[in-house]
């Protein structure tokens, strides 16, 4: 049971993790240990277990529920104490809550891509913290999904930050890649540290910086990064499509590389994404 005076439920006061399992095995699981650490640091809570304690429970989730492939979403909070106090204790005691969940990461997303709205960035300031303060997002999928559109591209300032749940990438008109640098402005996606491990002998040169939206409208390529999805190609934005319109080749090399790394048959589990 949760209390509703818990501060996960009254201030949004919890880090959060989404953690890929394929293959039954956890995808990148120390990258998301270390910023869970990092944000659970940042909001003033104790890290309640050891990074041997929660391995475990992530394997036990995946023994229990048979999972092969799909997520296991963490969330810790500042806990419940009496009745609502904005400062709350001087020490936490964190309630600790995971589930696991089925989910195709390497399906039809990945294979036909998304279309995407560009929004205005109306989140807080430290979005390189993985907290569950999400209420943007949330709105902005109900107005993508009104605009007849799967995701939204968050713009601040005229420059896109990132995904509405993801890193956004877009691949110029010289061929390079370019997503935007690390900052506060975006989350350290887990998912974007694996697709830069990979670069290094693809052949591919990557520049990090903003974009502004005029120039993904222009981009050869578009694509996300996450765990939810791992690398989604965006083939239109406000419903402008973007290069072909379908997922371009760069696209799909990153997607066989990420696959293969994460140990999938890919000839098998992905044929689109051959080349
Ligand atoms: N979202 N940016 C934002 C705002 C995100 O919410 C996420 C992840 C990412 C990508 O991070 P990673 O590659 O570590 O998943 C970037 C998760 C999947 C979610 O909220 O469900």
């Amino acid at each position: 049971m949760v209390s509703p005076f818990d501060r996960g439920f009254l201030f949004a006061h919890a880090a959060y993790e989404v953690t890929a399992v394929y293959g039954g095995r956890l995808v990148d699981f120390e990258g998301h240990m270390s910023r869970l650490d990092r944000t659970l640091g940042g909001i003033a809570l104790p890290n309640p277990l050891s990074a041997e304690a929660w391995g475990k429970v992530h394997r036990d989730l995946i023994e229990y529920n048979n999972l092969t492939e799909g997520l296991i979403y963490l969330q810790v909070t500042g806990g419940a104490y009496g009745m609502r106090d904005f400062a709350g204790p001087e020490e936490f005691e964190p309630t600790v809550f995971l589930y696991a969940d089925t989910k195709q990461l390497i399906g039809e997303t990945a294979r036909d891509g998304v279309r995407a709205i560009f929004l205005d960035d109306t989140r807080w300031k430290r979005r390189d913290m993985k907290t569950t303060q999400l209420l943007s997002q949330a709105l902005a999928y109900r107005a993508a999904r009104e605009a007849g559109a799967d995701t939204a591209l968050m713009v601040e300032e005229g420059r896109v930050t990132e995904a509405a749940s993801s890193n956004a990438w877009i691949v110029d008109s010289a061929g390079q890649l370019v997503t935007r640098e690390l900052s506060s402005s975006i989350l350290p996606g887990i998912t974007r540290a694996g697709v830069l491990s990979l670069l290094e002998g693809s052949g591919l040169t990557l520049v990090e910086r903003s974009f502004t939206p005029a120039e993904a409208l222009g981009a050869v390529e578009a694509f996300t990064t996450s765990a939810g999805a791992m690398i989604a190609p965006v083939i239109s934005i406000d419903g402008q499509s973007i290069g072909s319109g379908k997922p371009g080749p760069v696209t799909r090399q990153l997607q066989r590389l990420y696959y293969q790394a994460m140990g999938a048959d890919v000839a098998a589990v992905a044929p689109w994404a051959m080349g």
